[in-house]
């Protein structure tokens, strides 16, 4: 069996994991970059380039376990406040992860999507991001999805928008928008809403991301820093999911009075 192999029934229980229990999709909120380089005397661009490494490894990791999804913000609408010269190292390792990964997507078979508003981004990377989508499209394994110049406030207004000019040229009617029309106008249309939201570096807060998406998310942050964030930190939390009680509002069946 080879490192990359999906795990079996048999070592998922040896992590004290099982197929049924896990999340389909996980959102996570990877923070703490900065605070990591600072505290041990770097330039914060340092752990940014120590979190590709991160993320390297909990794409994998979420691979093998065999989720459908994992999504990860990447960069925020309100990341552009940051110095210029961050956000130019931060557009840098971006595009030199969309390059230096698509080898590495088409060998784990995972689809690529980015959501967030990319006609803000340089035309470089959006040619980037483009050839990694639809070369990957096909793929039948795992969806990562990048958040990218996202901002879930920015992409609801959007939404609403479209409804609206669809209402007012008679495609839609206002009685029959449901839940349903809203998300299929969201950039997340066809993917699922994500299950666990995870954020590290002891914050808790969930920053304009995935709002309408994580309405029912569990959330569970780390004291650890995204660049120290690793498989062993991602499979704690997964085994915290499965002791989670996901009632959506309900109740447990067999509760009463
Ligand atoms: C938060 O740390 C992290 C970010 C703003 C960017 C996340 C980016 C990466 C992990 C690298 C690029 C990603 C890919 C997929 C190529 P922070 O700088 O806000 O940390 P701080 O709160 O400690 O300052």
């Amino acid at each position: 069996m080879s490192k990359e192999d999906p795990y079996s029934d048999s070592q998922l229980a040896s992590m004290g994991l099982d197929r049924a229990t896990l999340p389909k999709h996980v959102a996570i909120i990877m923070d703490g970059n900065g605070r990591w380089a600072q505290k041990r005397g770097l330039p914060r661009i340092e752990g940014h380039r120590r979190g590709v490494t991160s993320v390297r490894n909990i794409v994998e990791e979420a691979s093998r376990l065999g989720l459908q999804q994992v999504t990860l913000y990447a960069f925020s609408s309100e990341n552009w406040k940051r110095p210029r010269r961050e956000l130019t190292l931060l557009m840098h390792l971006l595009r030199q992860y969309l390059v230096e990964e698509r080898r590495e997507i088409q060998r784990q078979g995972l689809r690529f999507r980015v959501i967030g508003n990319l006609a803000g981004l340089d035309p470089m990377i959006q040619q980037e991001i483009q050839t990694t989508e639809t070369l990957s499209a096909q793929n039948s394994g795992m969806t990562l999805c990048l958040a990218v110049n996202y901002g879930a406030r920015q992409e609801i207004t959007d939404a609403v928008r479209q409804i609206v000019n669809a209402a007012l040229q008679g495609q839609i009617k206002v009685d029959s928008i449901t839940e349903e029309t809203i998300a299929s106008h969201l950039t997340t249309a066809g993917m699922p809403d994500p299950d666990m939201v995870i954020r590290t570096a002891s914050e808790f807060r969930v920053s304009n991301f995935l709002l309408w998406q994580i309405s029912y998310a569990e959330l569970w942050v780390s004291d650890k820093h995204w660049p120290e964030f690793r498989e062993e930190d991602f499979r704690t939390a997964l085994r915290d999911y499965r002791k989670r009680d996901r009632r959506f509002g309900g109740l447990n069946p067999g509760a009463s009075g």
